[in-house]
C-alpha cells in the first residue's frame, strides 16, 4: 500500500510539490465558474477534529468539500471518544476505515504527529500550537495574486513568534523570500532559525520591529494572545512596541501589502488604520483559505488523474 499524502508542515514538503498544489488551488479557483465546476472529489469524506474554536478554518474546509463533491464529518473531544481518553492513534485506525481524509485542529503538535503515524489516510494540519500550514498556503497564494512571484520579496514579521510566524519561516525557504522577525528577545524562536539557517534559508530574527520592516514587500503579524495562551498584562506590555500601526507601516515599501491570519484584535497587534486600510488584503487571504484549501484536498485524497485534469483546466 503507498504513503498517504499527508499535509502535516511546509517544511515536510519541497518546494515543487508546494508549487504544484498552489497552481492546483489556482486552477480550481478559476473553474469556480459553473461551466468548469469539476466534482473532483465527489462521494469522498473529509473527518475533521477539532480541540480549538475556529471560523475560517471549520467553514472553508466544509464548504470546500462541498464545492468539491465531498462532504464532512465535524468531531469534538466532548462529542468523541477522545474526551474519554481514546488515543489518537486509536482514533486514526478507526476513521482510517471511514473516511478518505483526516483534518485536525490540536492544542498538541504531537497528537497531530500521533494521529498521521497511524492513519492510512491523509492527515492535514489545521493549527497547532506550533504551526499553521493552511494558512500560509493561502497567504502565499495572496501575495502573488497582488503582487505576483514571492520569490526574492521581503517579508517582515512584527509580533508573537506564534505557530503562524512557524509557518511563515517554513515557507520562507520553501518558496524563496526573506523572512524579518522581529519580536522581543524572549520570544526568539531559536530552533526554527537554526532550521532555516541549516536549509540556507534567509531568516533572521531582530527585537526591533523598526529594522524588519523598512523596506519590506508585506508586512504580517498575529495576535499577541494565541490560542492556550493565558492572558495578561506583562505579555500586552511586551508585544506593545511590535503592534503594526501606520507609522510602522510607513517604513515598508510604497506598495507593500499587509497581511493578518485572523482573527484579529483592532490597536492591540495591529491598528485599525491598517488592517481596515488600503494596504490590507485580509479578506482576499481569508478568501483564499477556501481555494488554497481545495488544491491541499485534492492534493492529498484526489488521484494524479484529478491533477492532470486541473493542470489543463
Ligand atoms: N486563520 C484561522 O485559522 O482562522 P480560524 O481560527 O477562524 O479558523
Ligand atoms: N496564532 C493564532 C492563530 C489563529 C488562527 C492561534 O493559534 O490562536
Amino acid at each position: 500500500m503507498t504513503a498517504p499524502r499527508h499535509f502535516l508542515d511546509i517544511d515536510r514538503l519541497d518546494g515543487r510539490t508546494l508549487r504544484g498544489i498552489l497552481d492546483l488551488a489556482a486552477s480550481i479557483k478559476r473553474s469556480l465558474h459553473p461551466n468548469h465546476r469539476k466534482p473532483l472529489l465527489k462521494g469522498r469524506t473529509l473527518a475533521m477534529i477539532f480541540e480549538k474554536p475556529s471560523t475560517r478554518t471549520r467553514v472553508s474546509f466544509e464548504v470546500g468539500m462541498l464545492q468539491l463533491g465531498g462532504h464532512v464529518v465535524i468531531l469534538t473531544d466532548e462529542g468523541t471518544q477522545l474526551g474519554r481518553g481514546e488515543t489518537f492513534a486509536d482514533t486514526a485506525r478507526a476513521l482510517s476505515r471511514y473516511v478518505d481524509a483526516i483534518m485536525i485542529r490540536t492544542n498538541d503538535h504531537a497528537k497531530l504527529m500521533e494521529l498521521a503515524h497511524n492513519a492510512t489516510v491523509p492527515v492535514i494540519n489545521g493549527l497547532t500550537d506550533h504551526s499553521h500550514p493552511c494558512q500560509l498556503m493561502a497567504d502565499i497564494m495572496t501575495y502573488e495574486e497582488h503582487r505576483g512571484s514571492i520569490a526574492g520579496r521581503t517579508v517582515a514579521w512584527s509580533g508573537d513568534t506564534s505557530n503562524v510566524a512557524c509557518s511563515w519561516a517554513h515557507a520562507a525557504v520553501r518558496f524563496g523570500f526573506r523572512l524579518r522577525l522581529a519580536s522581543p528577545a524572549e520570544l526568539r524562536p531559536g530552533p526554527l532559525l537554526a532550521w532555516a539557517a541549516r536549509e540556507g534559508g534567509d531568516v533572521s530574527f531582530t527585537t526591533s520591529p523598526h529594522e524588519a520592516v523598512t523596506g519590506a514587500d508585506l508586512v504580517v503579524t498575529d495576535t499577541w494572545f494565541s490560542m492556550g495562551v493565558a492572558e495578561g498584562a506583562s505579555r500586552e506590555q511586551l508585544l506593545a512596541p511590535y503592534r503594526v500601526d501606520e507609522a510602522l507601516m510607513a517604513l515598508a515599501k510604497p506598495d507593500a501589502l499587509f497581511m493578518h491570519c485572523l482573527p484579529a484584535h483592532r490597536d492591540q497587534e495591529v491598528a485599525a488604520g491598517v488592517i481596515d486600510g488600503p494596504q490590507s488584503v485580509v479578506w482576499d487571504e481569508a478568501e483564499n483559505r477556501l481555494h488554497a484549501q481545495k488544491g491541499i484536498l485534492a492534493w492529498c485524497i484526489g488521484s494524479q488523474a484529478v491533477e492532470r485534469r486541473m493542470s489543463v483546466a
